[in-house]
């Protein structure tokens, strides 16, 4: 058990910071177990806090060898977390702040704060690792110019800002622009550039440098041209330009998160940075495209403009992710990346909200921060800043984006300040909205509806479930963007947005030559729970002629769910209409052969759970799976014409393009190959692995073998293949994990935990294998329990080394009240036994703790 349980902190409780920092100056003299960290710090007391307070610094894990206040020495005690020098032994109005700190970068596995990765330094502050490299007020709203001497023998020493000057075993950095310290950066290495070259429409060349391990410089390519992309994106649509001389991306092995924006020197998971045709899949060249967009883009959302404290962590993180979505459908396709965004938002904000880790997008209190970088700050926050957009309209989104860089830059703000600027520029009164982020739960919206000669009235009702912490909820301002269909397919009322903003509210539609189908929530204008009862003949009226893409996917889905609810319930078959629709649907070359795959994709096993249970049944993981299994196998019998066309034609001709439309032929390619195993055995999958020349057929081919129970033969060619790239022996690992027969998927990933190559402590590796049962639902929630048994090993072991990584992954318990009361008493068990380990994490004991309730 943990001593002490550490105490939570409360938005409620903030308070300025006492002192406020002018500027830092920093020596780092690098060595693996004992790195000397030299810090000035020029400190004055903030104009706008009660004066007369101590000098708290946090600071964690450093040894400290000499203070000196203005010049004096003194003797200062570190606690645990930082050290205090007293009011009256402070000199009067500014001081200068002198220490030298020893750390050890090379024992540091939980890679926050200083770190090594394979031989390199580098580090990653976000959100408080900045205390574990020097004693420092470690909050966000303390911003300043930092200063930085690098003392190594490594060709390559990087950190923030401009390059100042360089030398034999050494390089000095200034960065001008004042920043929080969780935007500080450092890397050394021996590192070689791929490099590039970029004006700004201020006319300042800019030199872009992409630094990877040697033998990597061929993959950064796609990297460097998103990069440019996205440079050229924020200047022509939000009319931001970059504003230092150079910017800096590294890729190290050993990351915790996806990447980070540091100031002038981004931080990358390598996955996110390194691909090749042969050893990327499109999804991961999609992946790439997008965050390096996304740590682009915090230049102005997250770093010009910060966090005030880190409640208000979607102020930076919604904002920018739904940057990203924008560039991304600029990029690809608006229809299918908002069909992608949707899939996501509910496979993953969706099962947060409805659980025991349901939290506000500002959330009001958090023991470990850490634990908060969740989808409901960055994806949820996303979707309140799209429907700000739709609610004000595009010009004066601008307008209050424009108001928002005018007003804000420089500063640490909150989400107050960001709905300012959105009720000055669109004149209107946002303070129901602001409830999106104050409450948690995705709120439920019942339809029903009426006609009579010749009016059509929709009610709408909406209720919000109760979460922790929050057992009532208010209404809240709903668009609804919908439309309406005649039963041709005719459009009767085109997209309009009605505004829900009561508990119920009636819609009339006059005139109306027939009673129509509503299309409702079109590209789904909110994040809610749609409860629209529809016969199956509007389903698929809506599927083949909606004139919004989502809602068409959409329709596609609620029939494949309701089929697969009536297969696990009543053990029912698909009939002829869902079958037909799904072939018009595929051999329909007018449709996008992006939009045609995913139309393809049946609700996955987790999808199923939770909508069995949001119906109020039990999920049962075997069932689902069954289910899953005999239905996949009918279509492919049904199709199996249609799909044997479609594999041919979707080849792509010419060299290998990462292209939106080359991708999109291949997603519907290995769609098709992966559906046909299911009917010939595997004979068309074995064929196309045999061949193919990328890895995203390679890898399609092979999941569809695995798929089948086959792929033996191929997993163990894969390997020799690629023993030697850690990116792809990741997915060697991860697709072993996820198409495991539910039985034996425990035993088999337990297996791989005593392979040579499983080296845990790297938290790719660690994912790919343990974190991979989270996309094998039947194997994970095996009934003997086995599934938890492994994870819940395998987090305790984690936990000891690095406590983020391992929390993250705790995660895989979340919907542990769905169960049956065998299963959630096997899950409570594994809960309970984490949580009485000695010396666990803040990170683990607040996750577990809140997950048990
Ligand atoms: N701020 C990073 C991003 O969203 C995520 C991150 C958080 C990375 C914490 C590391 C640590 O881009
Ligand atoms: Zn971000």
């Amino acid at each position: 058990m943990r001593d002490t349980t550490p105490q939570p902190i409360h938005l409620a409780d903030y308070q300025p910071p006492p002192f406020l920092v002018d500027h830092v100056a920093l020596t780092f003299r690098l060595a693996p177990s004992a790195t000397r960290v030299i810090a000035h710090i020029r400190f004055r007391p903030n104009p706008s806090a009660t004066p007369g307070h101590d000098l708290r610094l946090d600071g964690e894990g450093l040894t400290l060898i000499s203070a000196s206040l203005n010049g004096a020495p003194i003797t200062a005690h570190p606690d645990a977390t930082g050290l205090t020098i007293p009011a009256q032994d402070l000199p009067e109005g500014g001081f200068d702040w002198h220490c030298e700190v020893e750390i050890a970068p090379e024992g540091n596995t939980a890679l926050e704060g200083l770190y090594m990765s394979r031989g390199m330094y580098c580090t990653q502050c976000e959100a408080e690792g900045f205390r574990k490299i020097t004693f420092y007020p470690d909050r966000p709203d303390v911003m300043a110019s930092f200063e930085v001497r690098i003392e190594s023998d490594l060709p390559v020493l990087l950190s923030n800002g401009n390059p100042a000057a360089t030398g034999q075993g050494w390089a000095e950095w200034h960065d001008p622009h004042p920043k929080p310290a969780y935007l500080f950066a450092l890397v050394a290495g021996d590192l070689v550039a791929t490099s590039d070259r970029f004006t700004t429409m201020e006319g300042r060349d800019i030199a872009l440098n992409i630094w990877v391990r040697k033998g990597d410089e061929d993959k950064t390519a796609y990297a460097m041209d998103a990069l440019k992309r996205s440079m050229l994106w924020d200047e022509q649509v939000y009319g931001r330009a970059y504003d230092l001389d150079v910017f800096n991306i590294v890729a190290v092995d050993d990351f915790n998160m996806g990447a980070m924006e540091n100031k002038g020197l981004n931080i990358f998971n390598s996955r996110y940075v390194l691909a090749s045709p042969q050893t990327a899949t499109d999804n991961d060249y999609a992946s790439i495209e997008r965050i390096i967009a996304h740590e682009y883009f915090h230049n102005w959302t997250g770093n010009r403009i910060t966090c005030r404290d880190w409640f208000q962590l979607s102020l930076k993180e919604g904002l920018t992710v739904f940057r990203d979505q924008q560039f991304m459908g600029d990029m690809r396709s608006h229809a299918v990346k908002r069909i992608e965004d949707v899939l996501t938002l509910r496979a993953r904000q969706f099962r947060e909200d409805d659980g025991p880790l349901a939290h506000p997008v500002r959330p009001e209190s958090y023991v470990e921060i850490n634990n908060f970088y969740t989808a409901t700050v960055y994806e949820k926050g996303a979707e309140l800043i799209r429907m700000l957009h739709l609610l004000v309209g595009e010009d004066r989104y601008r307008a209050a984006l424009a108001l928002y860089f005018d007003r804000h830059d420089g500063q640490a703000c909150t989400i107050e300040d960001w709905i300012a600027v959105f009720e000055e520029a669109a004149g209107r009164d946002l303070s129901q909205f602001k409830r999106w982020y104050e409450q948690a739960g995705t709120p439920r919206v019942d339809v029903s509806d009426a006609w009579q000669e010749g009016t059509y009235t929709l009610t709408l009702r909406q209720h919000t479930p109760p979460s922790p912490g929050q057992p009532l909820k208010e209404p809240l301002v709903i668009p609804v963007a919908m439309g309406l269909l005649g039963a041709d397919g005719r459009e009767l009322l085109p997209t309009q947005v009605l505004e829900l903003d009561s508990p119920e509210q009636s819609f009339s539609f006059t005139d109306l030559p027939e009673r129509p189908v509503a299309s409702l929530l079109r590209g789904f204008s909110a994040p809610v729970a749609l409860n629209q009862r529809l016969r199956s003949e509007d389903r698929a009226l809506m599927l083949a002629y909606d004139t919004d893409p989502y809602n068409r996917f959409e329709s596609g889905r609620a029939l494949a769910r309701d089929i697969l609810h009536a297969m696990v319930l009543e053990g029912a078959t698909p009939g002829p209409d869902y079958l037909q629709a799904l072939r018009v649907m595929v051999t329909d070359d007018a449709l996008d052969p992006a939009f045609r795959a995913l139309a393809l994709h049946i609700p996955g096993q987790d999808d199923l759970a939770s909508s069995l249970h949001a119906a109020g049944h039990v999920p049962d993981p075997d069932a689902i799976q069954a289910a899953r299994t005999t239905a996949l196998r009918l279509i492919a019998e049904d199709l199996r014409p249609d799909l044997l066309r479609v594999y041919d034609e979707m080849q792509t001709p010419g060299p290998y393009s990462p292209d939106a439309k080359d991708a999109g032929r291949r997603a519907l390619r290995v769609q098709a190959v992966s559906l046909l195993a299911r009917a010939d055995e595997g004979a068309k999958a074995a064929e196309l692995f045999a061949r193919a020349d990328n890895m995203t057929e390679q890898l399609g081919a092979w999941g569809a073998l695995l798929g089948i129970g086959k792929g033996q033969a191929e997993g163990a060619q894969f390997y020799r293949q690629w023993a030697n790239d850690r990116l792809v022996v990741d997915k060697w690992f991860s697709a072993q994990v996820m198409y495991a027969a539910p039985a034996t998927a425990a035993a088999l990933a337990q297996e791989l935990t005593q392979h040579p190559d499983f080296d845990w402590k790297n938290p790719n590796r660690f994912r790919s294998v343990i974190g991979a049962l989270g996309a094998n639902p039947a194997g994970f929630h095996a009934k003997d329990g086995a599934g938890y048994r492994l994870v819940a090993d395998w987090l305790i072991r984690l936990d000891g080394v690095n406590p983020q990584a391992a929390a993250r992954v705790s995660t895989l318990f979340e919907t542990w009240r769905r169960y049956d009361t065998t299963r959630q008493t096997l899950m409570r068990a594994a809960l309970n036994r984490i949580m009485a380990q000695d010396n666990l994490s803040r990170d683990m004991g607040e996750m577990v703790g809140r997950m048990l309730g």
